[in-house]
């Protein structure tokens, strides 16, 4: 296993490259099983969890190649109708695989992808929307046994749950709507932008979706699907962390490959916190020079404040003068940073689903221990401003979703580096 040493202390400068993001390329891998044609991914990033879905794809009867960033899917052998439980439990997006395997052989398995350190996660808004268009669903030793007697049949599906709509549940639904009977429409869908990017590359295939990016979803199921090549949007979620780099260091950082219009609520925090935000074109310049002031931030479905960028913003404040307030509505327990952060001289109170920060002058380094990947980053950047060392273990959590981050960071001017623990 690695570990990360970071010596505190730097203004990052510089530039740095966007990778493709985590969250479009896993279900558009998952796409690839609606067709037996070839399929070429471009923009992907070399990431642990993508190599997850490569093996899960491959599993159920593709063939990938994958060299710099572009993923080659062909059909190898027949589609196999079972997920098993050692691939599915390794990352919950693998469950996306369910739509697209139920929509082709009308008989199947998978795995239900179990417990998450970031809170409970169910299923249940996907296997809803699967039962709506005609799926028979039960559950069986821990897998989902899904059934249809002749084909998936277009229908309402309204998605709104307790905290939202579901991104990977929207996702799931779509793929099984495009070769479903007749028409679907998804009402409170998800409208990240990783759905939109899905939509495009599903269209590309041949099929007939309108309206992904917003609420309401329509897709005309059509009798089969071809091969395309698509690139995939830049990640949102590592830009914002760049962002967030730039403005704990008191550095100047300019983000490219980006789309800003992702990042619209992320932005806005920043400048509510004082940090100097300038969009031009497919780049961000984020630079800052003092404290800041603190912020009240609520983490609520896209165009909202990202959950997944709740971790590394709270890293933020920890020394920003004053009391920040962080409401952490979509994962009320997504709080395992936290005892970390305090660890390093941070003072955060946690009350439920909020986190109270406590603004302090400055944080020391310390052995940390990464938990999951967007605490993970939250404890890097802590760690990029912590007088003296710190030392991060468990680094493979931050291998899943951010693709050469301590490199990117070095070119920037931090001091840090992998060891072999
Ligand atoms: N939910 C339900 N029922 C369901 C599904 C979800 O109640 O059937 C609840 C969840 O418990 C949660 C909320 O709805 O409170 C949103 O969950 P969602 O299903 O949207 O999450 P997801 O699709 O499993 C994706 C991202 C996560 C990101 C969340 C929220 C992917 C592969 N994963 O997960 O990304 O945090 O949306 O934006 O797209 C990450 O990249 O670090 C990550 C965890």
């Amino acid at each position: 296993m690695d570990k990360l040493v970071i010596k505190g202390g730097t203004k990052l400068k510089g530039e740095v490259k966007i990778s493709g993001a985590k969250n479009a390329s896993l279900p558009i891998l998952a796409a690839t099983l609606l067709t037996d044609e070839p399929c070429t991914i471009l923009g992907v990033p070399r990431l642990r969890d993508i190599h997850t879905m490569i093996r899960i794809i491959e599993f159920l009867g593709k063939k990938v190649d994958f060299h710099d960033g572009t993923l080659r899917v062909r059909q190898h052998s027949k589609l196999s109708p079972v997920a098993p439980y050692k691939l599915v439990s390794t990352m919950r997006a693998s469950f996306c695989v369910l739509g697209p395997l139920l929509v082709r052989l009308n008989k199947v398995k998978v795995s239900l992808p179990g417990g998450c350190i970031i809170g409970v996660r169910p299923v249940d808004l996907h296997l809803k929307g699967l039962a709506n268009l005609g799926a028979k669903i039960t559950i069986d030793s821990g897998y989902v046994v899904a059934s249809v007697k002749k084909h998936l049949k277009g229908d309402r599906i309204y998605l709104g749950g307790a905290f939202g709509s579901s991104v990977t549940g929207t996702a799931n639904l779509m793929m099984a709507a495009t070769l479903a009977q007749g028409t679907t429409i998804i009402e409170a869908a998800a409208c990240e932008p990783e759905i939109a990017d899905l939509a495009q590359f599903l269209n590309k295939m041949g099929a007939k979706i309108e309206g992904a990016g917003s609420p309401i979803i329509k897709i005309e199921g059509v009798n089969k699907l071809l091969g395309a090549e698509h690139c995939v949007i830049p990640d949102r979620i590592e830009a914002g962390t760049f962002m967030i780099a730039a403005a704990i260091t008191r550095g100047d950082i300019l983000i490219k490959n980006c789309v800003p219009e992702h990042l619209g609520a992320v932005i806005d925090v920043l400048r509510q916190s004082g940090v100097s935000v300038k969009i031009e074109d497919s780049q961000i310049r984020v630079r800052m020079t003092h404290r800041g002031r603190p912020i009240n931030v609520t983490t609520a479905p896209y165009p909202g404040f990202p959950t997944d960028m709740q971790a590394q913003t709270m890293s933020m404040v920890t020394i920003t003068p004053g009391i920040s307030v962080i409401h952490e509505k979509i994962y009320p327990d997504r709080f395992m940073h936290v005892a970390e952060l305090n660890r390093m001289g941070a003072d955060i109170q946690r009350q439920g689903p909020y986190a109270i920060v406590y603004g302090m002058k400055r944080l020391s380094g310390a052995p940390l221990m990464a938990s999951d990947l967007r605490a993970s980053a939250a404890l890097v950047l802590a760690a990029l401003i912590a007088d003296g060392r710190s030392e991060i273990s468990r680094i493979y959590h931050l291998d899943r979703g951010y693709e050469k981050l301590d490199s990117k960071l070095q070119k920037l001017g931090a001091n840090i580096h992998r060891e072999k623990e």
